[in-house]
Order: C-alpha cells, then structure tokens, then sequence
C-alpha cells in the first residue's frame, strides 16, 4: 500500500496536484477541506458546526476530522493507498493518523511538502476568491488568519515525519505541469 501526505500552507497546491496524481497512480484522494464542504452543503450538525471555524480561517477541532478519516478509511478497505490532503494539520492528528494506519499495517511512505512564499500564497487565494464561491478566500484577513494557522499549529506535522526521514520537499512555484513533474519524480524515487 502507498500512503502520501500532500502537504503545505493553503493555497500551495495541494488540491490542484492531487487530482492529477489520483489520475496517475490510483490512489484514493482524501481531502478534509472537501469532506467538511460536502457536510455544509447538507447543513448536517457536522457541517453546521465547522462552517463557524472555516468562515473564520480555524482550524475544526481535531475530533471531527480524525472521526472524518477514519470513516472515510473504513470504507475503502480495497483501496492500494490513499492520498491525504490537508490532513494532518496539528500533532494530534498525525499521531491519531499513525495508529489508525499501523492498525492497517500500512504507514506513511512520504509526505511530499510544497513550498510556496506567502505573497504568492494570498494571490493565488484572493483570485480564486473571485469566482469560487468559498467565503474562506475572500477576505485578506480570513487568508491570513488561515496561514498563522499553518505556523502555529501544521508547520510541526513535518517535523513529526521528518523523525522517520520521509518529509520530501519540492517548490510549488511555476506551472501546474512543472511541479507535476517535480513531485512524481519525488514519488518515483521513493516507489
Ligand atoms: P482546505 O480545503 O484543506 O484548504 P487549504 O489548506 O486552506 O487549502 P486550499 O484548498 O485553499 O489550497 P491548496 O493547497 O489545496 O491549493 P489549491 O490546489 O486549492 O481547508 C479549508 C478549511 O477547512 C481550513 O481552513 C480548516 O478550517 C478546515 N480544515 C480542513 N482540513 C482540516 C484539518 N485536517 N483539521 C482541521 N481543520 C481542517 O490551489 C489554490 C489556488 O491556486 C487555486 O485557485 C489554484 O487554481 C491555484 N494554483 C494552484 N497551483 C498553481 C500554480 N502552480 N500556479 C498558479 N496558481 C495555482
């Protein structure tokens, strides 16, 4: 099983290259961003409760998501490996992570981390802000509330793996396919 994390501030990437990485390698994509969207969309309590953290650039609090993962890993049992997505975003979820795969026999291979300057960070957020519709991205200030969140609380999740020498880092600037390339080769070297 190949499990890898994708992992960087908002608005580095990692959603744009993980569509094209599913397409390349199989792997089950599991981003919490879009699995806590899916809740708002139904207004579920889940989803109603997290709204208040996202609107404001927080983090949800670590029960809900790590509860979100281990459903969503409960139901692919055949899946050759899954890809995580802005998860695990604190210590906490990284360790709840680690147990939830060694129960799978099954860790993280590598966590691939992109690395892009806060200037591009905001305009690449402020842009899609325009037409995407996510009240995250249109405001200066929930951007970069989002980012001291990063700081504060995920930055130390590569730290966590960078223990077991498997944190990778490939820069995040240039066009989509350039840093396609850059991250499979980081992937193939690691396969
Ligand atoms: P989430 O949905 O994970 O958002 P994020 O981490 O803020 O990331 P983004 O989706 O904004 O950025 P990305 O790195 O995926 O970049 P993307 O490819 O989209 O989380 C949202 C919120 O949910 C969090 O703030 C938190 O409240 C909550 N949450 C989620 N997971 C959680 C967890 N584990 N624990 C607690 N709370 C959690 O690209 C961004 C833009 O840039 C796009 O418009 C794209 O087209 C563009 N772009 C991409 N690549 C390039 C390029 N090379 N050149 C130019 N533009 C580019």
């Amino acid at each position: 099983m190949f499990n890898l994390i994708l992992f960087g501030p908002p608005g580095s990437g990692k959603g744009t290259q993980s569509e094209k990485f599913i397409a390349r390698y199989g792997l089950k994509h599991l981003s919490t961003g879009d699995l806590l969207r899916f809740e708002i969309s139904r207004q579920t309590p889940l989803g109603r409760e997290a709204q208040n953290f996202m609107d404001k650039g927080q983090l949800v609090p670590d029960e809900v998501v790590i509860g979100m993962i281990s459903s969503a890993l409960d139901a692919n049992p055949h899946s050759k490996g899954f890809l995580f997505d802005g998860f695990p975003r604190t210590s906490a979820q990284a360790e709840a992570l680690d147990q939830l795969l060694e129960i799978k026999k099954a860790p993280i291979t590598v966590m691939i981390a992109l690395e892009v300057s806060e200037e591009e960070l905001i305009k690449r957020l402020l842009k899609r802000g325009k037409t995407s519709g996510r009240s995250d991205d249109t405001n200066d200030a929930v951007i970069r509330a989002r980012i001291i969140e990063y700081h504060t609380k995920t930055a130390v999740v590569a730290d966590h793996y960078q223990k077991f020498n498997k944190v990778v880092m490939v820069k995040g600037e240039g066009t989509v396919d350039e840093i396609f390339e850059r991250l499979c080769a980081a992937i193939d070297a690691k396969m």
